[in-house]
């Protein structure tokens, strides 16, 4: 049997054969050819000695059961794969139907997370045994990829859950569930306590449970909630537009209207063909562009990210145990939270007491939300709040190894801050700032130990941004610049490493996007379009909306320094038409945003209500029309552009960081890939970009000019990697 190289085939003396998967080439077991080369093996031996087989247990030799496909493949697919890809698949799904229907019972017996072609495999069994450990994950995330489960994942889940259930709790999202929520949800059957459990328990099934058999071969059988053409099915049916249409926010993306169909055709019709309907739209993903940038973002580029590419070698990992939080204040009280939820002890400072207590007061109100969520225990939640000390006293810093200032964006107030308190901490500790523009380098000029100083530079609400962006100052030592590294993974977020520079790389390249769309106001767009072309293009929030969150103040401020140091060092600035509209705003009619109650949108309450009527009256010029595609294509374009500039300029020292920085800091639409991933992807490659760059620059401004390095790259035919 030299076919089941990652199969192993063990047979009990009650004929119960144990299939475990154990891929001895790799890590992890995945879909490919050894795997299918050993699968066909084992079917076709099942087939022929079924006489002295009494059942089957499908389990893994891995920590994780089974990993899906193998995405080095998926990601090399070209249009001119699809009838092998096809092939594939067909294959794939006849070993798993042939296991479903052989004669014996069979039993998926769950010993680690089993996602994607990890769960389809056990799909194809009767019954469905997880041990319910901690971390153990049951889903089909390929949607979260560009991509839909094509391994009988929609053809089966269907027909066990129903369509809309399918749909909403396992295949449009993508969701990760645990083994206590999967059988709730009624995608597993039974949970054990433990791995060691798992084959008792499945052994026991076989026997009591002889003549199993899917229910979708049982005579007469019916999807849960009926079948598409049916009029009970007709009733439930607008829930999934609207619930699709909710998840997209008009941008168009391949993967759910691809998923959907395949749902809803494949119920009306029998499970083989259901089956080729699955593939046919696996195909037309798969070799798409879509899936291959989110699988560069969310595989390849994470993976660069967490082996730790960035950070120096040869230092120890460090682990804050005590942190000192300058600052209690909207960042400040949220940075204390993540870092007592991590274990560490916190001192929270502000100016008076009252105020770090009102900081810790931001602690206190996640954790009762956490209680009440049932997320958290009482007692959980008391012991993280009794790790945070709130203080105005600099004397109670003492001992603490790590210091994350957040005080007013001031370079003199953050100065003094340090120079307070550098004797008081202990005498290595890592210094971060979390300014979000000013120079590390300068501020760094104020402390003793400027090799210990450097940018942390958080997300709000910094509870929930995956993102921390690392910023390395002219004096940065490794070893300062590694703990930082660790530190950022100690709170379980996700570093960017990038060297100084006004704005850093995040914050820099953000402002191009909200400039660009204040320009198409100034120039007599009208801004509704603006909004809708934002949102089409997959970002979080729509651009006006997101500057009123942040106040018009913010840019203008940052613009004003920004000119001040482009002409100290000589530069020419030249106006943009942005500036006249953020100046107007502000200054004639009083609307600097959000907190000010009044923005390029009106506030009811704090509400936002609409936009304002008066940037049509005062601005758009009525029958000023540009197409669709432009509007959108300069916002990505005024970050994608930026983005060279970083990464010419030494601010970003790698493309995966400038990808993932850019989908998790601030918002680059996901199926982009990120940033620089957008200019390898787009249509026509790297030439097809430049092109285009000339054609914006030609209607819009020389900012869309792309840069030399680009060009060239372009002419030499590279990517960027
Ligand atoms: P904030 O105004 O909410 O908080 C600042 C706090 O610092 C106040 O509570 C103030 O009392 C306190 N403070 C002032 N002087 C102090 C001193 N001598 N000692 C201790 N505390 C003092 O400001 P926010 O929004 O929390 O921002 C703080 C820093 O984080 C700024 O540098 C900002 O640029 C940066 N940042 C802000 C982000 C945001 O979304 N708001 C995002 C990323 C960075």
């Amino acid at each position: 049997m030299t076919e089941l190289t990652t199969i192993r085939w063990e047979q009990d003396a009650d004929g119960i054969v144990v299939l475990t998967l154990d891929d001895p080439d790799q890590s992890a077991n995945t879909m490919n050819a050894a795997y299918i080369a050993s699968m066909g093996a084992v079917v076709e031996r099942l087939e022929r000695e079924k006489d002295t087989v009494t059942g089957v247990v499908l389990t893994s030799g891995k920590k994780t059961f089974f990993a899906g496909g193998d995405l080095r493949d998926l990601i090399r697919t070209g249009p001119d794969d699809r009838q092998a890809v096809f092939d594939s698949l067909t294959v794939v799904k006849d070993q798993l139907r042939r296991l479903e229907t052989f004669g014996r019972p069979v039993v998926a017996a769950i010993n680690g997370s089993a996602l994607g072609g990890g769960l389809e495999i056990t799909l194809a069994a009767h019954h469905r045994i997880v041990a319910d450990t901690r971390g153990l994950q049951l889903g089909l995330p390929e949607v979260t990829l560009g991509l839909l489960p094509a391994a009988g994942g929609i053809v089966r889940t269907v027909r066990l859950l129903g369509v809309v259930d399918s749909l909403l709790n396992v295949l449009l999202q993508g969701q990760r569930h645990t083994p206590a929520r999967a059988r709730e949800l009624g995608l597993v059957h039974e949970l054990v306590g433990s791995v060691d459990e798992l084959l008792p328990a499945a052994k026991a099934w076989i026997k009591a449970n002889p003549d199993a058999t899917a229910p979708w071969d049982t005579k007469g059988y019916k999807i849960p909630g009926g079948s598409p053409s049916t009029p009970a099915f007709a009733a439930t049916l607008p829930a999934l537009p609207a619930n699709l249409r909710k998840q997209l926010r008009g941008a168009n993306l391949p993967a759910p209207p691809a998923i959907l169909a395949a749902a809803v055709e494949g119920a009306q019709v029998d499970i083989n063909t259901a089956s080729v309907i699955e593939s046919r739209y696996f195909v037309d993903l798969v070799t798409g562009q879509v899936a291959k940038n989110l699988i560069q973002a969310f595989f390849f580029d994470t993976q660069h990210i967490k082996s730790g590419a960035a950070r120096p070698a040869g230092h120890p990992t460090f682990r804050a145990s005590r942190v000192a939080v300058l600052g209690a204040g909207m960042m400040g009280a949220a940075i204390a939270y993540v870092y007592a939820q991590a274990g560490a002890d916190v001192v929270l400072k502000d100016v008076t007491h009252e105020a770090a207590i009102r900081g810790k007061g931001y602690s206190e109100n996640l954790v009762a939300k956490a209680v009440g969520r049932g997320r958290t225990t009482r007692q959980a939640g008391d012991a993280l709040l009794a790790r945070i000390t709130p203080t105005a006293d600099v004397a109670d810093l003492a001992g603490a190894d790590l210091v994350i200032e957040a005080v007013f964006e001031s370079p003199e107030l953050k100065q003094k801050v340090f120079q307070e308190i550098q004797d008081v901490v202990a005498p290595d500790a890592l210094l971060g700032s979390n300014t979000s523009t000013l120079p590390i380098t300068t501020l760094a000029q104020s402390v003793r130990r400027p090799e210990d100083f450097i940018g942390l530079h958080f997300f709000s609400p910094v509870d929930k941004m995956p993102l921390v962006e690392i910023i390395v100052g002219a004096k940065t030592s490794d070893a300062a610049l590694a703990r930082a590294f660790d530190i950022v993974q100690q709170i379980r977020k996700t570093p960017i490493v990038v060297n100084d520079s006004r704005g850093f790389f995040t914050s820099r390249v953000i402002g191009t996007f909200l400039n660009e769309a204040v320009e198409m106001v100034g120039e007599g767009l009208h801004p509704a379009s603006v909004e809708q072309a934002g949102a089409q293009a997959g970002y979080p929030a729509p651009p006006l909306q997101l500057l009123d969150e942040l106040t018009l103040t913010l840019p203008r401020r940052i613009r004003q320094e920004t000119k001040a140091a482009v002409q100290a060092a000589g530069g020419v600035w030249r106006e943009r038409g942005y500036e006249t509209v953020v100046d107007r705003l502000i200054d004639e009619f009083g609307r600097p945003g959000r907190s000010g109650g009044a923005g390029f949108y009106e506030y009811v309450d704090g509400r936002r209500t609409g936009l304002w009527k008066g940037l049509h009256e005062h601005f758009t010029k009525d029958g000023h029309e540009i197409p669709f595609e432009d509007f959108k294509e300069r916002l990505l374009f005024a970050e994608a552009l930026e983005s060279v500039r970083c990464l010419d300029e030494g601010v970003l020292r790698s493309v995966p960081e400038a990808n993932i920085g850019s989908i998790l800091g601030i918002g680059f639409p996901a199926w982009t890939g990120g940033v620089i991933q957008y200019i390898n992807g787009y249509p026509g490659g790297l030439p097809g970009f430049v092109t285009r760059a000339h054609e914006l620059a030609e209607r819009y401004g020389e900012h869309f000019t792309p840069p030399a390095s680009l060009v060239a790259r372009a002419e030499r035919g590279e990517t960027y990697t």
